[in-house]
C-alpha cells in the first residue's frame, strides 16, 4: 500500500471531549457574564486552548489583558482537568481500538496529532498510551491548526513521508492542516461541513483495513 502510516486527531475523534471542554468553557462564561452556546463551542473544535479564548472574549465583546487571558485559560483548563481525570475506558469512541489494532497488525504505523497539552492525560484515564507509535501534541508543537505542524512532526516522529500519511479529523482546521501538510484526509463527522476532506465518515466504527485499501484506490467504499 502507498499508504504506511494514519494520523489520528484526538478529541472527537478517539475520544469524545468535545463535552469536557464545553462545560469547562461554559463555567467561564457563566462567570464573566458571557452568553456561550454549544452552537458556539462548535468554532472552538480543534482550536487551541488561547485561540479558543479569544473568540470566547470576541463572542462576548469583552477586553482583557494578557495576564487576565492567561488566568481565563488557567481556571478553564482546571475545571476541565477535573472532568478528564475521571474519564474511563469506556469513554473510547466505537471502533477506535479495533481499527488501529488492526492497521497496527497489518504493519502500518499510527501516531496521534492533537493540538490538545492534556493529550498525555487523556491517553492514560482511557488506557491506550500504549496504542501509538508516537504522540505529537500541542506541548510538542507551537503553531496550532490549520498549521501543518502537528502532523509533520507526528510524521517525523514515525519516519513516514508525508505523502504516504492518511489523517483522520473531525475539525474543518484540522482537515485544511492535514492538506496543507501534503497528506490524504477522512473527514470524521458531517460531509456538510468537512467539504475539503477526501473522504467523510461518522466514525471510525466505519473503518477497516479494507476500505482503508478502496480510499487508497480511490474507490468508494460505502
Ligand atoms: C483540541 C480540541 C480543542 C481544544 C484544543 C486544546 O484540538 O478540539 O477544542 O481547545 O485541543 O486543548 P487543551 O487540552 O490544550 O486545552
Ligand atoms: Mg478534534
Amino acid at each position: 500500500m502507498r499508504i504506511t502510516a494514519c494520523i489520528f486527531d484526538l478529541d472527537g475523534v478517539i475520544v469524545d471531549t468535545a463535552k469536557y471542554h464545553y462545560l469547562a468553557w461554559k463555567k467561564l462564561t457563566n462567570q464573566l457574564g458571557i452568553h456561550f452556546t454549544e452552537e458556539d463551542n462548535e468554532r472552538l473544535k480543534g482550536v487551541s486552548r488561547m485561540a479558543s479564548l479569544e473568540i470566547i472574549l470576541e463572542i462576548g465583546n469583552i477586553k482583557a489583558d494578557e495576564n487576565q487571558k492567561h488566568e481565563y485559560a488557567t481556571r478553564k483548563n482546571q475545571w476541565y482537568v477535573d472532568y478528564i481525570s475521571k474519564m474511563t475506558p469506556d469513554e473510547i469512541l466505537p471502533g477506535s481500538l479495533s481499527f488501529i489494532r488492526e492497521i497496527r497488525n497489518a504493519g502500518l504505523r499510527v501516531a496521534i496529532g492533537s493540538a490538545s497539552r492534556n493529550t498525555p492525560m487523556i491517553l492514560e484515564r482511557v488506557g491506550i498510551s500504549d496504542l501509538f507509535d508516537a504522540v505529537a501534541d500541542g506541548n510538542i508543537v507551537k503553531k496550532a491548526k490549520p498549521d501543518p505542524d502537528v502532523f509533520l512532526k507526528a510524521a517525523e516522529m514515525i519516519d513516514t513521508k508525508p505523502e504516504r500519511c492518511v489523517v483522520f479529523e473531525d475539525a474543518v482546521a484540522g482537515i485544511q492542516a492535514a492538506l496543507n501538510a501534503g497528506m490524504m484526509c477522512i473527514g470524521i463527522g458531517s460531509a456538510e461541513i468537512l467539504k475539503q476532506a477526501h473522504f467523510v465518515i461518522s466514525g471510525l466504527n466505519e473503518m477497516n483495513l479494507r476500505k482503508l485499501e478502496a480510499f487508497e484506490r480511490n474507490e468508494k467504499f460505502l
